[in-house]
């Protein structure tokens, strides 16, 4: 087999991956991490005092401290906790949140929502018996700043799985909620590669992001501000969180926002230790492909598919900018009958309406779709074989 590069991907040649917005795949110093665990102290953290457990304390602690370097936050003022996905981070959060002690009687998110925090929120709506409210996103991805953000919870996205719509103004909103006296939730899911700018000292109340969709085997992250965690009622609850167990009672490790071990809040149990090394790694990939143009040039992609796109007479694309995703119908072919076509000339998208039926179905009343996501495993070949696919089905 072939030697691989550090920043290189396993893929076959005749593969078209496009559905990099679901998972993105994996270099090849993400999977050697992985294997360096698995085959040199494959052990446990937190716990044990030998040196294979060491070893993995050292590299689980650097993961945290990467993920807080990345997005230039401090360790005083923040911390990281991983979990499964965006999905669950968010649930973890609206499930244990105590409204009262956080001062919020208003639930907030917006209609370009993916089902993760739509749902999330509408659970939180139902539990509390609070009203929840549903704001409008503008054509680039803003919200309205002069929105009533008063004692509310915002819970929205940075960046959209449906046309990578940003929150163009996300620190001027952190700012605004904050001073209406509410609190910011962030699904970062898709912005850690394409939206990292935005992200960079973002001071919102909470972030989770899935590291699966960063080039990271499969794996969540919350980021959360470390006086929040006063607002929580903890109920997930286990293994690796507690300093102490009697018959009825309990004290968590994680018992004041100073506490050193703040982050097993949410890490009830064992911890996936592999993914969570290979995510340190993820994140030094992110950075080099930043530096060495990589991801300007998969965003340089984004733009030839939107061009031509735009250019065929039967194609209805949803983007009003270039993005890395992409989504569009075809007036005279249905969207999974699309996706079957392409797929037998071996182009990876996905059809349908990608956990955004409120907005897609519901709101824009849209035939299901087909969305195409670049990653950085993406050649111009890739592009160029999807562009000739696109027009011979298209009769151009
Ligand atoms: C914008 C957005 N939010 C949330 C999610 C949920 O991510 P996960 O399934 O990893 O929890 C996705 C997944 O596609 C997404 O694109």
């Amino acid at each position: 087999m072939k030697d691989f590069m550090n920043d290189e991907f396993l893929v076959p040649e005749d593969a078209h991956y496009f559905d990099s917005a679901c998972q993105t795949l994996r270099p090849a110093s993400v999977l050697a991490a992985m294997r360096d665990y698995y085959e040199n102290f494959n052990s446990c953290g937190e716990r044990v005092k030998y040196k294979w457990g060491q070893k993995v304390d050292e590299k689980v602690d650097g993961t945290r401290e990467k993920l807080l370097e990345f997005l230039e936050l401090s360790p005083k003022k923040y911390f990281v906790s991983f979990t499964q996905n965006t999905t669950y981070g968010l649930n973890l959060i609206l499930s244990q949140l105590n409204v009262a002690r956080a001062g919020i009687s208003r639930i907030l998110t917006s209609d370009i929502e993916h089902n993760s925090p739509f749902l999330a929120t509408m659970a939180l709506a139902k539990r509390t018996g609070l009203p929840r409210e549903i704001i409008t996103r503008e054509d680039d991805g803003s919200l309205p700043v002069n929105y009533d953000y008063s004692a509310a919870i915002l819970v929205v996205n940075v960046a959209s799985n449906i046309d990578g719509r940003k929150l163009k103004n996300l620190h001027e909103i952190v700012r605004v909620v904050h001073k209406a006296g509410g609190l910011v939730i962030l699904d970062c899911a898709q912005a850690t590669v394409t939206a990292h700018e935005l992200l960079r000292k973002c001071e919102a109340d909470a972030m989770c992001f899935s590291a699966h969709k960063a080039y990271s085997a499969s794996l969540g992250a919350i980021v959360m501000r470390r006086d929040f965690i006063r607002f929580l009622d903890t109920s997930f609850i286990g293994g690796g969180m507690v300093d102490d167990a009697s018959r009825d009672g309990y004290v968590l490790s994680a018992s004041s926002p100073k506490s050193e071990h703040i982050h097993t809040i949410f890490e009830a149990g064992l911890q996936p230790y592999a993914e969570i090394i290979a995510f340190g790694e993820a994140l030094d990939f992110i950075l080099r492909s930043e530096k060495n143009g990589k991801i300007a040039q998969m965003k340089e992609f984004g733009v030839s598919v939107f061009e031509f796109l735009g250019g065929l007479d039967n194609v209805v694309l949803l983007n009003s900018e270039p993005a890395t995703v992409l989504a569009f119908y075809m007036k005279n072919l249905d969207g999974h009958l699309l996706a079957e076509a392409l797929n037998r000339e071996n182009i990876m998208v996905r059809s349908g309406y990608f956990c955004c039926h409120y907005y897609l179905s519901h709101v824009l009343g849209l035939p299901p779709l087909v969305r195409v996501s670049l990653g950085l495993h993406n050649s111009a070949a890739d592009v160029e074989h999807f562009k000739k696919v696109m027009a011979k089905v298209s009769g151009k």
